[in-house]
């Protein structure tokens, strides 16, 4: 059960849109963005989701025990230009993956560009970022994180698959066995996303490019990026000022700004 009051008292959101149970954070959020009398930035909220989706054909379990929520947020064009819009999901990325470090400080917590977050080598927290068509203005941030949701009792074949396929997900319960309050851990991931959300709105994404290189999992791995069915292999540098991400390809230098990561090693 999450502290609502809590939640409320801590001024991260202005609106809390709370459900025992709800089929996708990020379809509900999709629904009240448009609602302009609705104050942002606005939380989904929910115990359980029964239809949760990632991006591409990804679909997200969320058992009990996970942390999964949506953040409807304000992004003023003259702060974020339309073609800097990707930089959100690495900024929220960042963002999870700090404010989940100091609960699990010995483990390796790292981001997979653009915003996978890893603990330990396994996928611990997905993230989609979505615009609401028609409001241009503002975004959805949906964020499903393992908690206490243990992959070693979960019924379904892993917490998030493509096409059906298991991807390794991880919880982190399984990695001290220690269960953790969610509406500590969603304190601490608004917290730490409204700082990284402000620093990308009034300085943009060079600002914060530093922190996210030092947590970048897929630096000096041989990475096949898929663009829209073309493959590019190469190895990684790191990502560059704008957030995108370096391979040092065969045929030189090339900087993927989208795509999915579709294997490294
Ligand atoms: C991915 O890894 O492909 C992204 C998964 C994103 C899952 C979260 S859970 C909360 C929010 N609601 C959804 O339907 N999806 C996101």
């Amino acid at each position: 059960m999450f502290d609502l009051s809590r939640i409320t008292r801590s001024g991260l959101v202005r609106h809390v849109d709370y459900h025992e149970s709800v089929g996708s954070t990020n379809d509900r959020a999709l629904e009240l963005a448009a609602r302009d009398e609705l104050p942002l930035p606005l939380l989904v909220l929910t115990e359980r989701q029964t239809g949760g989706r990632g991006r591409g054909t990804n679909r997200w379990w969320s058992a009990s025990g996970a942390l999964t929520f949506s953040l409807l947020v304000e992004a003023p064009a003259e702060a974020l230009r339309p073609e800097t819009r990707s930089q959100v999901a690495l900024v929220a990325g960042l963002a999870v993956c700090e404010a989940l470090e100091p609960l699990a400080p010995r483990a390796q917590w790292r981001v997979k560009w653009p915003n996978d977050v890893y603990l330990n080598g396994g996928k611990v927290c997905g993230i989609l970022c979505e615009s609401a068509p028609g409001q241009s203005e503002r975004l959805i941030v949906g964020i499903g994180i393992n908690v206490n949701n243990s992959m070693a009792e979960e019924k379904e074949p892993a917490a998030i698959a493509a096409d059906g396929v298991p991807t390794g997900a991880v919880a982190l319960v399984d990695f001290d066995s220690l269960s953790r309050e969610l509406t500590d851990v969603l304190l601490a991931v608004l917290d730490r996303f409204d700082f990284r959300w402000s620093t990308l709105l009034q300085s943009g994404f060079r600002a914060l490019a530093a922190d996210y290189r030092q947590r970048c999992l897929l630096v000096g791995k041989t990475v096949t990026a898929n663009l829209s069915g073309r493959r590019v292999v190469g190895v990684c540098r790191n990502i560059d000022d704008f957030g995108g991400l370096v391979l040092a390809t065969e045929s030189g230098s090339r900087t993927i700004v989208a795509g999915s990561i579709e294997a490294w090693q």
